[in-house]
């Protein structure tokens, strides 16, 4: 990363702007495996109850307080502190915001995914870097899961030829993907909808693994399964606005969040201080985003892209198929096989938990990549074991990202330019949605390189 704030022969100078769910990742690399490269010094987020948290999760690591400053002071905590990088791990509305004040301050940035949610965030985070020179780095943690690596190394090997299509199916369950409708995600304008905030990982990994770049969108979608008048329609009537109510724990559809100690001081105990509801029901009114979305993106040099995703599957993951002129790969995931209901009425969280289950069904837990030559049988390629989080994605990527990758082949490291041409394709999906029409990426003036 260039600059010099935070560099040296010292460790370099982090601080993590919105101190919610995802910052814990970060958090814990700092503190543990990667503490020896870089320090925590700063945390920068509106909510006192949710610095309180990750201040017991510094202290019990023995580590010193990182010093606190609220949004609007984010430029002077990176000057005070000499911060180095900011970690941005806020809700996606607020992410060009902060990383053009961050740049423009003297900071390196690492962001999460998504890019922006609109345009004219993406502008504001182009012109940004250009102005300023400073990194940026988007964590694709899904390029590092080694299934998905897997396939890239068979699409780049030429086994199968030059790609002419690709059919990309993810589905989510009842459990994850239901939350996208309990908080802020259930808003266009605070999320950019599931093709932004979710799909663009999923455009990510198809840009990556093609090699290409998008170059028309067309996309389809809407709200049938979640939301108040879907519910009427179903009859389910008569509900709690929200999870935390011990009178209605036999709902699936319910996060308590006084089932989990570390929910509950992240959300429930700060809401007096925001008003910021984790647990909203999910059949509840104000929701503006889709929950089962079609696209169609043509690539640049010939290839079409069609994408489904769904967000109320009884189990969750994908399956992606890539033709190509010598043949055809096909990468099937499963992530968890099954939502299952305990006795007590509440989500078991892990199926396999429950005896009954533990055999997955007819469909276990599992990844399989066949790969087809053109008059040849089909041979299944091995995946290498990945363990931890986002299929062993997360671990492998956060080595990169603190020690900076020795070796990328595959170019897994991703920047502005990637972030860019994968959120390019859900904004230019969310215009089709509006108008029905498809959607050149060339007219969204952004750059795709
Ligand atoms: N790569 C992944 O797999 C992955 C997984 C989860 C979340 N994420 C991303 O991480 C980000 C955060 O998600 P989350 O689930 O932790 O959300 P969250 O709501 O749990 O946390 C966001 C935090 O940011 C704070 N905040 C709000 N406005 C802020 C501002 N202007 N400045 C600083 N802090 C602010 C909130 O108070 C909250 O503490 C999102 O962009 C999301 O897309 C990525």
């Amino acid at each position: 990363m260039g600059g010099s704030r935070g560099e040296g022969p010292g460790r370099r100078r982090y601080a993590v702007v919105g101190t919610g769910h995802r910052a814990q990742m970060y958090v814990d690399a700092l503190l543990g495996p990667h503490a020896e490269v870089g320090e925590l010094v700063a945390w920068c987020e509106p909510n006192p109850a949710r610095m309180d948290f990750y201040d017991d999760v510094v202290r019990a690591a023995g580590a010193p307080l990182p010093a606190r400053y609220a949004p609007e002071d984010l430029d002077k905590m990176i000057d005070v502190e000499q911060v180095g990088t900011v970690i941005v791990t806020s809700p996606d509305h607020t992410h060009a915001e902060v990383v053009v004040r961050a740049m423009d301050a003297g900071a390196d940035v690492v962001l999460e995914k998504p890019l922006t949610t609109d345009v004219a965030g993406c502008r504001r985070i182009i012109d940004a870097v250009e102005r300023t020179g400073r990194s940026l780095v988007l964590t694709f943690n899904y390029r590092y899961s080694p299934r998905n690596t897997a396939l890239k190394e068979v699409i780049a090997s030429g086994e199968i030829g030059d790609v002419t299509s690709v059919h990309f199916e993810w589905v989510l369950d009842t459990m994850h993907g239901a939350d996208y409708f309990r908080r802020w995600h259930r808003r266009k304008d605070l999320s950019g909808g599931l093709l932004v905030h979710k799909a663009s990982h999923h455009f990510d990994l198809v840009n990556w693994w093609i090699g290409d770049l998008p170059s028309r969108v067309y996309a389809s979608g809407s709200l049938q399964f979640y939301g108040a008048s879907n519910a009427r329609r179903r009859g389910l009537i008569r509900r709690p606005a929200r999870g935390s109510n011990r009178t209605t724990r036999n709902d699936p559809f319910l996060l308590d969040l006084r089932d989990d100690e570390r929910l509950k001081r992240l959300y429930l105990d700060a809401e007096q201080h925001d008003g910021y509801l984790r647990d909203r029901d999910v059949f509840t009114s104000g929701i503006t985003i889709e929950d089962n979305l079609s696209v169609v993106v043509d690539y640049a040099r010939g290839a079409t892209l069609t994408y489904s995703l769904n967000a109320h599957s009884p189990w969750e993951g994908y399956r992606v198929s890539v033709n190509g002129t010598a043949g055809r790969a096909e990468l099937e995931v499963v992530e968890r096989e099954a939502v299952l209901v305990g006795k007590d009425g509440r989500v078991v969280v892990d199926p396999s938990a429950v005896t009954d289950a533990a055999a997955g069904g007819a469909r276990p837990r599992g990844e399989r990549l066949v790969v087809q030559k053109h008059w040849a049988t089909a041979e299944e390629v091995e995946i290498p074991a990945g363990e931890g989080a986002h299929g062993g994605g997360d671990e492998k990527m956060l080595r990169d990202l603190f020690r900076g990758a020795e070796q990328d082949p595959l170019g897994r490291a991703a920047g502005l330019l990637d972030g860019v041409r994968s959120v390019v394709v859900g904004v230019a999906g969310n215009v089709s949605l509006e108008t029905g029409l498809p959607v050149r990426t060339a007219d969204l003036r952004l750059g795709l390189g």
